[in-house]
């Protein structure tokens, strides 16, 4: 028996990274999962975003792992667009118990950083865009009269400011992490008394193309004052957690193991935010 079995997960930012360790190891637990991906490059982005193909092999581990999936392309700054998903993989499944709002850019590097349109974007993906995942789905969730978990994921830079540059796309990103928080604290109050639980996500740097590429190497390199603010007190292999630390950690908040936290700002942070 899995420890969350029979459950049905929607899952935004799903064609790779954490997104996909999450779906996986869900299926693997006995949920069915729904997702999405915007499977297309952002402007203000100089790494590349997630491809069609990416999405196609998130499918291809899901059902590789015994799950049932619903996956689609679909932008997060689009309420329309993400409902429409959603509802579609409702359809399919019957039920919605957990919410992973998950999809993220980091509008960092390069000239594009320097730019208002990073920070507009950087809110637009990670807070509007949490806004639109969790509002689409809350109905469902009540609906189901069964309880439920909602887990955004924010980041270290959701509880402190760090060392940065301060370029607009760094205090976005910074903005809209603090402002998940908002989001989480107000949800976790009203959705208490139905048992749906609600909780941020901390991590410290992940193995994943959004830190795991050119650009973010020519960054770091670039700000070497900012690299060594990125070090963690606990020892890490190559500095970076892996995307199935994180997805250890949401597995314990929406299984019964996590049945009684809510409201909480989980870190998952090798001792960084502690530190600073
Ligand atoms: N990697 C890290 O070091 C790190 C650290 C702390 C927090 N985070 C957060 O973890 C989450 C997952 O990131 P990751 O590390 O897996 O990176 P990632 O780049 O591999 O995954 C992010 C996914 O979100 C998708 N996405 C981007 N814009 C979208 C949009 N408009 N609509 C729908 N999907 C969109 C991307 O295509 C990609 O598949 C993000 O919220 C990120 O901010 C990452």
């Amino acid at each position: 028996m899995g420890r969350v079995e029979g459950k049905v997960a929607f899952i935004s930012g799903i064609a790779r990274g954490q997104g996909r360790s999450h779906a996986v190891r869900l299926a693997e637990e006995g949920a069915s999962i729904i997702g999405f991906d915007v499977c297309a490059d952002n402007p203000q982005v100089e790494y590349p975003l997630a491809t069609r193909e990416d999405l196609d092999e998130t499918i291809r581990l899901v059902e590789k792992a015994g799950g049932r999936i619903h996956a689609a392309v679909a932008d997060v700054r689009d309420f329309d667009a993400v409902q429409q998903v959603l509802e579609a993989g409702i359809g399919e499944f019957g039920r919605l118990d957990i919410v992973l709002a998950n999809a993220g850019i980091m509008p960092i590097t390069g000239d594009e950083r320097l730019q208002r349109e990073s920070f507009v974007s950087a809110v637009e993906v990670m807070l509007i865009g949490v806004y639109n995942t969790v509002y689409a789905a809350i109905p469902h969730v009540r609906s189901g009269g069964r309880g439920g978990s909602i887990i955004i994921t924010s980041s270290t830079n959701g509880i402190v400011g760090g060392i940065s540059e301060g370029n607009p796309g760094v205090t976005g990103y910074s903005a809209a992490k603090h402002g998940v928080v908002g989001i989480m604290r107000t949800l976790s109050n009203t959705l208490a008394p139905e048992s749906i639980r609600v909780n941020t996500v901390h991590p410290t740097g992940v193995n994943s193309p959004m830190v795991a590429n050119e650009a973010f190497g020519r960054y770091v390199q670039q700000f070497p004052e900012i690299a060594e603010n990125l070090q963690n007190p606990l020892p890490v292999p190559n500095g970076l957690l892996e995307c199935s630390d994180v997805t250890d950690t949401i597995l314990h908040l929406v299984s019964d193991a996590g049945k009684y936290v809510t409201g909480q700002t989980v870190v998952v942070d090798a001792g960084f935010t502690n530190y600073r």
